[in-house]
């Protein structure tokens, strides 16, 4: 195959209480065209002016995963990247690059490569996989580690589940938003956080969007990272106020995730959240999303 693109989607992470474990494809996508040509790397759209167009950069540096496993040379290419997902907000952007230059990289090759093995190449480059996995394989992915290997089970979504982000100006690094998190928990909030993870993925399988209130409160590291990010806690509660299903930060920030049941009042939340935000000094965008089944999927090369 000479000129391939693919779709890469946004996800959220953790969920609230499934620290690491479970993630969630949205309906804000990536594009990556790849076609064989001198090397280079531009990008439109968010991050652009940004992002290494280096061969450091991320969606090339997954690529490059993909060749060495199969043992062939990386030969000469030209990426274009359409971006639409904002970078450093805990919406999968590394994900989303990773996924998309994996799944790029296995369809140039003739797809030698499973899915699953993406998925291991692609948490191996992030060092978890509750991003990576949902943005390979679309949907709500609970993902576990098991003799060194990532194991995903799909958790059923409801149709009307519905996502509201407020989508704050300020980045939060993954890496910082994780020192920051004590090395060890007490046994009462290990309790809780299983408790509501469990209670959670029950109320998501079975359409149950009243437990999403408490199974998407969490213990291990929503409240250290609240240092970061002060104003996380009245945010959460001005979107609850508003009458959302569950609020949570997600992945590790720094947009805050609000669940509703479909679209009437994705407004008043999105507003609430807003204004909550702006009292204490932070200011941010609204968007609405959609959970989507769609994983990294090819799409007709245009550019
Ligand atoms: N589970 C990760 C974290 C997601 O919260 O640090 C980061 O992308």
């Amino acid at each position: 195959m000479d000129k391939i693109a693919v779709q890469a989607p946004a996800t959220t992470a953790n969920l609230g209480p499934g620290f690491d474990c479970l993630g969630m494809a949205l309906d804000i996508f990536n594009e990556l065209t790849v076609e064989h040509g001198p090397f280079c790397i531009s990008v439109e759209g968010e991050g652009a002016g940004q992002i290494d167009a280096t061969e450091n950069n991320l969606v090339f540096r997954a690529m490059a995963r993909v060749f060495n496993r199969v043992e062939k040379p990386i030969p000469e290419l030209t990426l274009t990247c359409r971006n639409r997902i904002p970078l450093a907000r805990g919406l999968g952007s590394s994900a989303a690059a990773i996924a998309s230059g994996l799944v790029a990289a296995n369809g140039l090759l003739g797809k030698p490569l499973g899915l699953d093995e993406l998925v291991q190449l692609g948490a191996k480059m992030e060092g978890h996989a509750d991003n990576v996995a949902p943005a390979l394989l679309g949907g709500c992915q609970l993902v576990v580690q098991e003799a060194g290997r990532y194991v995903s089970f799909p958790v059923p979504v409801p149709l009307g589940l519905r996502a509201v982000l407020f989508i704050p100006d300020f980045a939060m690094s993954t890496a910082h938003a994780r020192k920051v998190l004590p090395a060890s928990v007490t046994r009462g909030d290990a309790v809780f956080n299983v408790g509501r993870a469990a209670l959670l993925t029950m109320g998501l399988s079975a359409g149950k969007l009243d437990y999403l209130r408490v199974g998407t409160q969490d213990r291990l590291h929503q409240p250290a990272r609240q240092s970061i990010f002060p104003a996380m806690g009245s945010i959460f509660q001005a979107a609850l106020e508003a009458g959302a299903l569950g609020s949570f930060l997600s992945g590790a920030g720094s947009t805050i995730l609000a669940f509703t049941e479909g679209e009437s009042m994705s407004g008043a939340i999105g507003q609430a959240m807003q204004t909550a935000a702006a009292r204490l000094g932070v200011h941010g965008r609204v968007a609405a999303a959609r959970p989507t089944a769609l994983g990294t999927h090819a799409v007709p090369a245009t550019a």
